[in-house]
């Protein structure tokens, strides 16, 4: 078993050689080479990620697999080929652009296969293997690791292609958590890091439900949690792409909300608030959320605001927040 999992890792090590190698320098990676410099990424970009490219054939990874002598059975197992009812090996990742998942100690241990036209689906990725667990892995935290520490922050992104836009716009705290949100292994993982955790997922609806979920573990395994502010159906990418790294650093990340901001901004759109029965279904919405703040004085914050802003008596808020509290243990 042991020997499987190294042969299955050694091959993840070869095949991401290789795609990188096709993408930079071969004429069938061209148009992944073209379609990345479009996007804007810069060769930098692409060494230090070492993004790569999956030729469009059916068999050009099996045979170099079987070359370097590793079992196609083993490579089916490892998410590296496919096979079908009558024995026939084929090439998992075909005419895409690939991004090396690297495991803690920076191993390559899956890949992300992005299509560049309008395959579907637009990412392919390895599926779960023993080395390969997507709920416990980071995209890019072997490489973020100590910029994380000297910063005292990690930033959560939703995708490969933000955590790169990231770095290059200068921001190298940066962690993909490949899918839209984590789990409580991750949370925990972040939590035995650091401290600070900045959530900049997607502004879409998908993105701010993630966000959600996201704060709710993050804080949860003690992390501080801040949640970008990204204009509605932007992504990080997009956003630098449109307003560039400064911008981004400033009133992205920079501008960035506390949980209950968020919470209280997106909570606004989901109800009229010239209604009053919208308005006292969004105070106590409101309230239920200032109840799991640990802090008195954060709690207090936010209830003044309520109180002001609705015309409420502080005492009835505060009257029910603890009520809250008292319930919830
Ligand atoms: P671009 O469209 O290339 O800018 O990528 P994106 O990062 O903006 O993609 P999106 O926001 O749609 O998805 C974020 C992350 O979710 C990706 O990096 C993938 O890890 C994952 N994802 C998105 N679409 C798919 C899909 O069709 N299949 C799988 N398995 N994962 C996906
Ligand atoms: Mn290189
Ligand atoms: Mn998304
Ligand atoms: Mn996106
Ligand atoms: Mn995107």
């Amino acid at each position: 078993r042991n020997e499987e999992a190294q042969k299955i890792l050694e091959a993840h090590q070869w095949l991401s050689k290789l795609y990188h190698h096709l993408l930079k320098h071969t004429k069938e990676g061209k148009e992944g080479l073209e379609y990345l410099l479009n996007r804007g990424f810069t060769e930098e970009m692409i060494d230090h990620f070492h993004l790569g490219y999956a030729p469009n054939s059916k068999d050009f990874v099996v045979r170099f697999l079987e070359k370097k002598g590793y079992h196609p059975q083993l490579m089916v197992k490892a998410g590296l080929l496919s096979s079908n009812e009558s024995g026939d090996y084929s090439d998992r990742f075909r005419g895409r652009v690939i991004f090396p998942i690297r495991n803690h100690l920076g191993k390559t241990v899956a890949f992300g296969g992005r299509a560049i036209h309008d395959q579907e689906p637009k990412y392919l990725n390895s599926p779960e293997t023993e080395l390969f667990h997507k709920g416990r892995l980071l995209y890019n935290f072997d490489l973020a690791r100590s910029a994380i520490r000297k910063q005292g922050a990690i930033i959560l992104f939703e995708g490969y292609v933000d955590v790169i836009s990231a770095f290059q716009a200068g921001v190298h705290n940066g962690v993909g958590t490949l899918g839209t949100s984590i789990t409580e292994h991750q949370a925990n993982l972040i939590r035995r890091y650091v401290e600070q955790a900045i959530i900049c997922y997607d502004g879409d609806r998908p993105g701010i439900e993630a966000s959600l979920k996201a704060a709710r573990l993050l804080r949860k395994a003690g992390c501080t949690v801040k949640l970008a502010r990204l204009p509605d159906g932007m992504d990080p990418d997009d956003y630098i792409k449109v307003n560039g790294a400064e911008k981004f650093q400033r009133e992205v990340l920079g501008a960035s909300d506390t949980y209950l901001a968020f919470i209280m901004r997106h909570l606004r759109k989901e109800y009229n608030l010239n209604l009053e029965g919208d308005r006292i279904a969004y105070v106590e919405r409101v309230v239920k959320e200032v109840a799991t703040l640990d802090h008195a004085i954060e709690r207090e914050h936010y209830l003044k605001e309520l109180a002001n802003e609705f015309e409420l008596s502080l005492d009835t808020l505060k009257q029910e927040v603890s009520e809250h509290r008292r319930r919830s243990g």
